[in-house]
């Protein structure tokens, strides 16, 4: 460890994985002393009721000064972003958010000297050119949609302010994150969480990919565990800081279906491609991991067996609530 982390920050905090991070993190580091930020208000969420809570965009600095200096934070699990469909409808806005977002971020760490700043990378970094299977930590980086673009443009921007200012900044490249709390919020892995939510309330699901689209997925579980045990690391062991692969499971969009077919045998499915076929396309098929695994021991828990029973069992008993979607789609 290079500092403590005490006073710990969440962007993005009512996001897919900020929600989950937030509510792992507070249980660790104690409810106050894990702030979480967004731009949207969800007052009901568990996010919000259960520790402090503020507005932030961070595409303004002065919104985040604010809260760094309320809360005396010395650590940023800056997780808010525009994902990779969303990113495609509005190019201008991912970069805005994205780059700007992170350039706010890292100044901040920069003028307040934090202790530690953990900025999340995807697989959506690498592009078409990029080998497909078990794809290298260091190989070729051309994205070709400009959510990669800005996740590439972040990892080096991170590993720039570690040389340049000694700030302490590390990421992680997530795979497709499955999870049964929050819905995802406008991926092109989205499907593979959508699919559990619709095999449940109407037993059918229209892939938007065709079957045999094969990418790298991580279930929730796997997905916290490694980001904090990466936050807790020794720097003196990282020689990689923004960029590490995490690889879990790797599976098609037919395998997924067929698996789900086998808890629910009634169970209809087809395929539509849209435009994030494409999207998929250009990304890896499977990660070598192998880099996180020697700097800071990562060792992935579940498979496509395990977690498809997991999600359909917590999915059920909300549907059985009349709660599947927690009061929202
Ligand atoms: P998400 O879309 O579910 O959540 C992002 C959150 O950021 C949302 O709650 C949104 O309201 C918030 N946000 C958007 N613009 C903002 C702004 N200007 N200021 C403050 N907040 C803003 O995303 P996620 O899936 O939770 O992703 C978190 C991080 O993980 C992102 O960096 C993303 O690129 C990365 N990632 C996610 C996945 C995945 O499958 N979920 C995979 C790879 C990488
Ligand atoms: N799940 C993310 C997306 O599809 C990958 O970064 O955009």
């Amino acid at each position: 460890m290079k500092g403590e982390m005490k006073n710990i920050l969440v962007t993005g905090a009512l996001g897919q994985i900020g929600s989950e991070l937030t509510m792992a993190l507070r249980e660790r580091y104690g409810a106050e002393n894990v702030v979480a930020a967004d731009i949207r208000e969800i007052p009901d969420s568990e996010v919000v009721q259960s520790g402090p809570f503020y507005y932030v965009d961070v595409t303004q600095r002065a919104s985040l000064d604010v809260i760094i200096r309320k809360h005396k934070i010395d650590t940023i699990f800056h997780m808010a972003a525009i994902l990779s469909a969303t990113g495609e409808k509005n190019p201008q806005k991912c970069w805005e958010v994205n780059v700007g977002g992170t350039l706010n971020v890292l100044n901040a760490a920069v003028d307040y000297k934090l202790t530690r700043v953990i900025i999340p990378s995807s697989i959506a970094a690498f592009g078409p050119d990029t080998p497909k299977e078990n794809t290298p930590n260091d190989t070729i980086l051309r994205p070709t949609t400009m959510y990669g673009i800005t996740k590439v443009v972040g990892e080096r921007l991170g590993d720039y302010y570690v040389l340049k200012y000694g700030v302490d900044v590390r990421g992680l490249r997530y795979p497709g994150i499955i999870s049964a709390e929050t819905l995802p919020g406008g991926g092109t892995t989205d499907y593979a969480v959508e699919v559990f939510y619709k095999a449940i309330e109407e037993g059918r699901y229209t892939f938007f990919v065709r079957p045999d689209t094969r990418l790298p997925m991580m279930y929730m579980p796997d997905c916290i565990k490694a980001t904090i045990q990466l936050a807790e690391a020794d720097f003196s062991r990282l020689k990689h800081h923004c960029d590490f692969n995490v690889g879990s499971m790797s599976f098609s969009a037919g395998e997924l279906a067929e698996e789900i077919k086998k808890h629910i045998p009634n169970f209809e499915y087809d395929f539509k491609p849209d435009y994030r076929q494409e999207i998929a396309d250009s990304w890896p098929r499977s990660v070598d991991d192998s880099v996180a695994r020697e700097e800071w021991g990562w060792q992935p828990e579940w498979d496509l067996a395990r977690m498809t029973k997991d999600m359909l069992k917590k999915l059920r008993k909300r549907y059985e609530e009349g709660n599947l979607y927690k009061g929202r789609k």
